[in-house]
């Protein structure tokens, strides 16, 4: 068939369209997946046309090939909304150093950590940065992604961090999913600059971001605040940096420890608070009156073995809450948002409609793109999964397995198993 000339999906047992407002969202509509049984979906050109009750559609559609979803389960493409996939090695002797009793702060002081992979990244060659990328954003199509965020910061020289960026928009014009750049030059401190932060962040706003915006290599600008990395006065200062210079934000905030990260990212209008494992009471109230969502990275506190971010806490205060998988070659190293919806399920307070919302409509709103990804109506990407299952429940109760039959992204199509095109 061609996926571009229009057509027909019918049958589907549940359609969870995300139907809501343009945005965040946050309170009743954090739960508001917009279920809709015996559903129908039209597309064309890559876009949703028509959405809605199969026994509601136009008759003027009813011409358009045909195909049967046989009463399975159709839900928006999945938003991962922070991963940093641009790495030359992986670190899975830090992961056995931690399975035997070593902690993935103690490792990181001793050297190992971010810049652990920095090393390995600035010896590596563009093609295997370019392979584990290619990689990584295969296995999140399988798993129904298909929105992806993707961060530099394992370069964190000008020559490294540009490598990166620029094998990332390359790539990005060659794979079916939709790829925002983020650069995060600010994620830790180089050996060449150790024990001078405020230096290197120097470096950072005269060198390399006006390089960044030059040849427009990133849509955001992220930075670790952290103790020990970039304290909330030096997060502000870059952030607002990057501003000036047209970037749209976003900050790793009280990961680890509380440091008034998150209270930084509503100051700087920023588009999400990540992480928030250790975030203040104080600090959640803030985020629930202002727009930047809070984006909970579940995998990461397993993977650490660190507390759970307080996911109910979040939603109950009213704030809009995201979900990704932090995908990364240190803490992270899952690129399954099936299992962040089980997790925020299992470990941080959500009820599945919550989880299913977080980690599509959210994770859009929090890219800056509420009216184009997450939601299956009219004018949105026709981005979607068909589940090989009949009930949307089943989605995280299948832990870590993902009953996934087929994905598209826009006018590309990804089946996994049984073809429904
Ligand atoms: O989001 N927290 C900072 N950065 C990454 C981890 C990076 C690493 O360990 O390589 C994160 O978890
Ligand atoms: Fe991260």
């Amino acid at each position: 068939m061609d996926p571009g000339a229009g057509y027909l999906l019918g049958g589907i047992g549940q359609l969870l369209t995300m139907k809501g407002p343009s945005g965040p969202r946050r309170g009743a509509l954090s739960k508001e997946i917009g279920l809709v049984e015996k559903a129908a979906l039209v597309c064309s050109g890559g876009k949703v046309v028509w959405s809605g009750p199969e026994s509601g559609l136009p008759s003027h559609f009813a011409a358009l090939e045909y195909h049967d979803a046989g009463g399975r389960v159709v839900t928006p493409g999945f938003v991962d909304s922070h991963t940093h996939p641009l790495f030359g090695a992986t670190r899975h002797g830090e992961f056995a150093m931690r399975a035997a009793g070593a902690d993935y702060e103690e490792i990181a002081a001793a050297g190992g950590g971010i810049l652990n992979s920095v090393r390995a990244t600035r010896e590596a060659s563009d093609a295997v940065i370019e392979m584990n990328l290619r990689d990584a954003l295969g296995r999140m199509l399988a798993l129904g992604t298909t929105t992806v965020e993707a961060k530099s910061g394992y370069g964190l020289d000008l020559e490294t961090e540009l490598r990166c960026l620029r094998i990332l928009t390359r790539v990005r014009g060659t794979v079916p999913q939709t790829i925002l750049r983020t650069f995060l030059g600010a994620h830790a401190v180089p050996l060449e600059f150790s024990g001078a932060p405020d230096s290197y962040l120097e470096f950072l706003g005269s060198e390399v971001l006006p390089a960044v915006a030059a040849s427009d290599l990133a849509d955001f600008v992220d930075i670790f605040c952290e103790k020990g990395v970039f304290t909330p006065e030096e997060s502000r200062r870059h952030l607002l940096a990057a501003k000036a210079l047209g970037f749209r934000v976003r900050i790793h905030a009280d990961e680890f420890h509380d440091t008034d990260g998150a209270s930084i990212a509503v100051d700087v209008g920023a588009m999400s608070a990540d992480h928030l494992l250790s975030v203040s009471d104080l600090n959640i109230a803030k985020l629930a009156s202002s727009g930047t969502v809070a984006t909970l990275l579940p995998g990461t506190a397993l993977f650490l073995n660190k507390p759970f971010p307080p996911g109910r806490k979040i939603l109950d205060a009213g704030a809009a809450v995201a979900l990704a998988s932090d995908f990364n070659p240190g803490s992270c190293f899952c690129e399954s948002m099936p299992f962040m919806v089980t997790l925020a399920v299992c470990a941080c307070g959500f009820t599945v409609e919550e989880a299913l919302v977080a980690a599509t409509a959210n994770g859009a709103a929090a890219l800056g793109l509420p009216d184009r990804k997450g939601s299956l109506v009219a004018g949105h990407d026709s981005d979607f999964i068909v589940w090989n299952l009949d009930d949307y429940r089943r989605i995280p109760y299948h832990m870590a397995v993902p009953d996934i039959g087929a994905v598209n992204c826009g006018l590309a199509v990804r089946n996994t198993g049984e073809s429904f095109l």
